[in-house]
């Protein structure tokens, strides 16, 4: 089946009972049980909901895994894979990952004694010079989140293989159908589904796909043990969104295209980072690992453009946290999604104080360069 059609009938599909089309909602917390010890494979939701296995299905079948499990957000689902790692271990990371996962990682993780080490991990040779004895996994973001670097997740998964050690990769801004990183190597696929996957910004999830038998059993204990899951109503709304991915990301696409032509011929812009313009320094690579260039762009305003001025004058894109939904979104990196993040750090890896990201909706593409471009000459 093309991903076109498993988006829609991916997983479990329809409710076999009924014939409903629609997967139903087992809004509950328990299972009648026949006798002791004699149940329906169901017993407690926490451990197992009809609506939830459906989504893990259809999410494990999207990104050609092995199993696939669903949190209450992106982070539970992040945790939950740090969470396979023990006091002494170390993780590799790649240096401008989302603001949230360097949180976990330094400011919870660390307490128990997980090591990290940021590393470009765009640059192959880094990542093999950072691999210790006590290195146990790579985690990567390909694009990153805001700066859209490319990694070479197939180079990236070799070089673990060689080390015995996972490769864990953020799939959050590609979404399976665009990228899919356990065709190219990885051991675990995570993704914020509050984003593409749900795609409609009225709900919080996270997903992760795991590669083989063992991890999918470990995974799974810990969403049992820790209890991070996602709730039957929100997984029940994550597989309509999921249904209608293709258009959407078509349509993201090419929005993004549009936009992102505007603001590179812009004086007022000083850079933009796309990974859909062939100067982009991962063009290539990313060319050769997706099928789009997906519809994150960031960009910095030239040196006296006022940055307050510039978000006041938008009258069309939203200035708000998260992205991917059908909205276009406007954020400053530097203090709402990578605030967590130390300033020395920030300056350091290019989140510099005028840089912006913008997640460009599904608005007619001539209404969201007019709103910019309206906005930049009320800034200037
Ligand atoms: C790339 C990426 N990963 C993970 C997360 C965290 O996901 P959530 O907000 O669903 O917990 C985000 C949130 O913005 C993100 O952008």
């Amino acid at each position: 089946m093309k991903i076109e059609s498993l988006l829609i009938h991916g997983g479990i599909d329809g409710d076999e009972k009924t014939g409903a089309v629609s997967v139903p909602i087992y809004q509950t917390s328990t299972y009648k049980q026949e006798a002791l010890g004699k149940n329906s494979g169901y017993e407690y939701s926490r451990t197992g909901n009809p609506t939830r296995e459906a989504l893990e299905k259809l999410i494990a079948d999207l990104e050609g895994g092995y199993r696939g499990f669903a949190f209450a957000s992106g982070l539970a689902a992040i945790s939950a894979a740090l969470m396979l790692f023990k006091s002494g271990d170390k993780i590799i990371v790649s240096s401008n990952v989302y603001g949230g996962t360097f949180r976990v990682i330094d400011k919870i993780f660390k307490n128990f004694n997980l090591n990290y080490k940021l590393v470009d991990t765009s640059d192959l040779k880094k990542v093999e010079e950072s691999i210790t004895e006590d290195v146990k996994a790579i985690f990567i973001e390909t694009p990153t989140n805001p700066l859209m670097t490319i990694t070479d997740i197939s180079k990236i998964s070799e070089i673990a293989k060689k080390n015995k050690v996972l490769t864990i990769v953020d799939n959050t801004f590609m979404t399976p159908y665009l990228q899919k990183p356990i065709k190219l190597g990885a051991d675990i696929v995570l993704h914020s589904a509050t984003k593409y996957l749900g795609g409609h910004s009225d709900l919080i999830a996270g997903l992760l796909v795991v590669n083989n038998e063992e991890l999918g059993e470990r995974i799974h204990f810990i969403q049992n043990s820790t209890g991070g899951i996602l709730n039957p109503f929100d997984s029940w709304l994550l597989i309509r969104g999921i249904k209608t991915l293709s258009v959407r990301m078509d349509r993201h696409n090419e929005n993004a295209e549009y936009v992102a032509n505007f603001l590179q011929e812009n004086s007022l812009i000083d850079k933009i980072y796309y990974p859909g313009f062939p100067t982009h320094p991962g063009y290539q690579l990313h060319k050769s690992q997706a099928s789009g260039y997906g519809a994150i762009i960031s960009f910095v305003l030239k040196e006296g453009i006022d940055i307050n001025k510039f978000f006041k004058g938008l009258k069309l894109i939203t200035l708000g946290e998260s992205l991917g939904g059908v909205e276009s979104l406007i954020s400053h990196p530097a203090t709402m999604t990578h605030a967590a993040v130390p300033y020395e750090i920030r300056q350091k890896i290019g989140i510099v104080d005028n840089l912006i990201r913008l997640s460009v909706g599904l608005e007619n593409k001539e209404d969201l360069v007019e709103d910019l471009k309206n906005a930049l000459e009320f800034a200037k």
